[in-house]
């Protein structure tokens, strides 16, 4: 069920090649990275308190810049009143103590660091957290989490007024499309329903009746597309930044988008949660109205196709290295070697109306080894099969969007899949899918209506200007820094500082999306009807699929605004809510960093006790997206943090 093809803002090159459980862990060890570099940053403040006060005080101008407070002026009355005392340079401000407690009251001081640094740091909180039974994981920032979903509900929820413009009404009809449970009830399985009739109908349910004449998968993913469906369960179809000349988009064909992860269905259905999976699928054709012995023996072949398409797949280890999947064919080569399907004629009909292409066209096939097999596949299934297998995929979709029946179904496969018990509050499920900040699952909503709303009701106008000077003035230092210190090399310094050139700063939001003119160019093609939540749906993955593939021909602009709304909402969104003491605290972070680069050749974030649990790319994530730094620690004690560590990247 994954409609990221269908978003709006997204990274289709990396983010998109992850499974679902890959994106998951992702963001869990992303924040896990935050928490534990956090954790060692306090730490190492609290050695250095007692361990160099003098040396540490008398820091010369380049780290005073950062010793001296950031002139803040929020909303946040707390701000005004206690300001950090000084006092053998250790702050006793309410706020100092309850950070430093929190901090405190993660870490299980009983484990020695260097045997097991993560429990070291987070061990407390690993003990005294419960995750609620409607959650997956829970993390040290759902708290800030929780208060954002308020804020939001209440924006989201409120009723505009008829003339109010287009941009601020849609994220309350769809809100409102998806709170109205009472009607999603009444209409039942009807809306699906009569969009299946439309494609045919479902052999399963069908039965004798569904005509296999007229039945052709290729114009059936033509028809998914016009009605928003995913396009992408046969063979993947996307429109990417070009990996070698990133200036331009072209056109991306790669392997299927299976309903579970390739790693369990090639162990067959013997597996336990392949099982699951099949007896899910029989349930909800039955739900449908197929008769069980039916929908066992078809959903039998389904599956078998599906497990098909996964073995002719390439794991998500093998699809590390981007060379080897970068393969232009022309389309004219491609209609050589892969002649099972017309290219031409597909392309184009996926195309939006205004683009088309011709057999010189250059594509990029990701996994020939996949198109060279899927042919034969193709020809040896019946048309049964693959049309119960797509009919089935739409039919799992949409079901997240009908009636407590069909839902109720699908929270019993979750729960095999994810220990998932309880479906979250409904009002909570809305305003994600509202805001698009739902599990990565439904990679829908409008992100940058609600952002827009979220930046004029709360956003604090000068906590943008704080934290750009904020983050240049460490820039600032940082270079000074680079160009100081003796360990580095002439050439990683090079980079560095080439490094930090290019660095661009986004901070909060984009202003254009202050700008009404612009959100309603953005979504004038774009409608929702409050009282029919799942045709909304459908609407917003046409508008974002047409969005994304109308780039084809553009240039790759990497100041583009809206390829930056959406991140930057989420940032405005905890800087916002984050008090002003926390910026503080950002601050002696990255001062203690800079500090101890200069003074000691390093930081130990302990990498190597992280690389056991995270995969490299989170850490280069991390690294792209903010100032994190990394080093291999060899010290067995504090007193030589990072002597001999290195800056790995910037
Ligand atoms: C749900 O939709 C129905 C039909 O449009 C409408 O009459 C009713 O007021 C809606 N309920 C809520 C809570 O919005
Ligand atoms: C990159 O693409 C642009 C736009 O299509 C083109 O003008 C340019 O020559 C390309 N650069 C390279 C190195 O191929
Ligand atoms: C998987 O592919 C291999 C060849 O690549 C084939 O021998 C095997 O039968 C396939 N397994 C299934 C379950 O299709
Ligand atoms: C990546 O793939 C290319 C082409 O298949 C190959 O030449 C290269 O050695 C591979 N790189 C790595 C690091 O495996
Ligand atoms: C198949 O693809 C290869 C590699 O791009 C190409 O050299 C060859 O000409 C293609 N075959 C046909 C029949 O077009
Ligand atoms: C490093 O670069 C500086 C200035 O660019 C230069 O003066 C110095 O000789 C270089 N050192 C080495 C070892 O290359
Ligand atoms: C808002 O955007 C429109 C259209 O892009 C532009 O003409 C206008 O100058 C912008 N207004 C402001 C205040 O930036
Ligand atoms: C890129 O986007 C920015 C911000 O939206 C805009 O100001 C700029 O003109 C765009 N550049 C190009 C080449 O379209
Ligand atoms: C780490 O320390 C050990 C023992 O002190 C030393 O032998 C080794 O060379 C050091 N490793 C690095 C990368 O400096």
């Amino acid at each position: 069920m994954k409609m990221s093809e269908m978003s709006i803002v997204k990274n289709p090159n990396w983010w998109r090649r992850r499974t679902t459980l890959e994106r998951t862990l992702t963001i869990i060890s992303a924040f896990a990275v935050i928490a534990v570099i956090s954790l060692v940053i306090g730490l190492v403040a609290v050695i250095l308190s007692n361990e160099v006060p003098s040396e540490f005080s008398t820091e010369s101008s380049n780290a005073e810049a950062l010793h001296s407070p950031p002139k803040i002026s929020t909303n946040d009355p707390n701000a005004q009143k206690s300001k950090p005392t000084k006092k053998d340079n250790i702050c006793f401000s309410t706020e100092c103590v309850h950070t430093a407690s929190s901090v405190l009251s993660a870490m299980d001081k009983n484990v020695e660091p260097c045997d097991d640094f993560y429990n070291f740091a987070c061990g407390n909180f690993i003990k005294s957290t419960n995750i609620p039974e409607d959650k997956v994981s829970i993390n040290t920032f759902s708290e800030i989490g929780d208060k954002l979903q308020l804020q939001l509900k209440q924006l989201v929820s409120e009723n505009r007024n008829e003339n109010e413009k287009k941009p601020f009404k849609l994220a309350n009809f769809l809100y409102r499309a998806c709170m109205n449970k009472t009607l999603i009830e009444d209409r039942g399985k009807k809306p699906i329903e009569s969009i299946s009739e439309s494609l045919g109908g479902w052999p399963a349910v069908l039965g004798d009746t569904w005509d296999e004449k007229s039945w052709s998968w290729t114009e059936t993913v033509k028809k998914f597309r016009e009605i928003g469906f995913s396009m992408d369960y046969i063979l993947d179809f996307s429109i990417g930044v070009d990996l070698k000349n990133s200036t331009r988009r072209i056109i991306d064909l790669d392997q299927s988008q299976i309903g579970l992860s390739r790693e369990y269905l090639v162990k067959g259905l013997e597996d336990k949660i392949v099982k699951a999976y099949y007896h899910y699928m029989v349930d909800m054709a039955v739900l449908f109205g197929a008769k069980r012995s039916l929908a066992e023996t078809d959903m039998l072949d389904s599956i078998n196709f599906e497990i098909a398409l996964a073995n002719i797949s390439l794991p998500s280890e093998k699809r590390r290295n981007n060379t080897a999947l970068y393969n232009p064919y022309s389309v004219k080569e491609l209609q050589g070697n892969y002649s099972y399907i017309n290219w031409l004629d597909y392309i184009n009909a996926l195309l939006p109306k205004e683009l088309s292409i011709t057999e010189n066209e250059i594509v990029i096939v990701s996994v020939p080894s996949f198109f060279e097999q899927l042919g034969p596949i193709l020809e040896k299934t019946p048309k049964r099969t693959v049309a119960n297998y797509m009919m089935w995929r739409i039919h799992g979709f949409s079901s997240f969007f009908l009636n407590e029946e069909l839902r109720k179904r699908q929270l019993e496969y979750s729960t095999v899949l994810s220990g998932r018990e309880e479906q979250e509050a409904r009002w909570k499920e809305c305003v994600d899918i509202t805001s698009g900040s739902a599990d990565s699952e439904f990679d829908l909503g409008l992100p940058i209506s609600v952002g827009a709303l979220y930046v004029r009701k709360h956003f604090n106008e000068d906590a943008k200007s704080i934290a750009l000077d904020m983050v240049n003035g460490i820039k600032n230092v940082f270079e000074n820094i680079l160009k100081e210190i003796s360990w580095m090399d002439n050439e990683t310094r090079g980079s560095a500082l080439n490094k930090l050139q290019k660095m661009t700063t986004h901070i909060g939001y984009p202003d254009e999306i202050l700008n009404d003119s612009k959100l309603e160019e953005y979504y004038k093609n774009l409608d929702i009807d409050p009282e029919k939540y799942l045709e909304s749906v459908l609407k917003m993955s046409v508008f974002g699929t047409n969005y994304a593939f109308n780039k084809l021909r553009k240039p790759v602009n990497k100041t583009d605004w809206l390829s930056h709304a959406k991140p930057a909402v989420v940032n405005a969104y905890y800087s916002a809510l984050e008090n002003s003491i926390r910026e503080y605290f950002f601050y002696v972070y990255i001062g203690l960093i800079l500090y101890l680069l200069k003074k000691r050749g390093g930081l130990a974030v302990f990498y190597t006790s992280l690389s056991t649990f995270l995969p490299t790319s989170t850490v280069l994530l991390c690294i792209e997206q903010s100032l994190c730094i990394y080093t291999f620690p060899n010290s067995s004690h504090s007193a030589s943090y990072g002597s001999t560590g290195k800056v790995s990247s910037l």
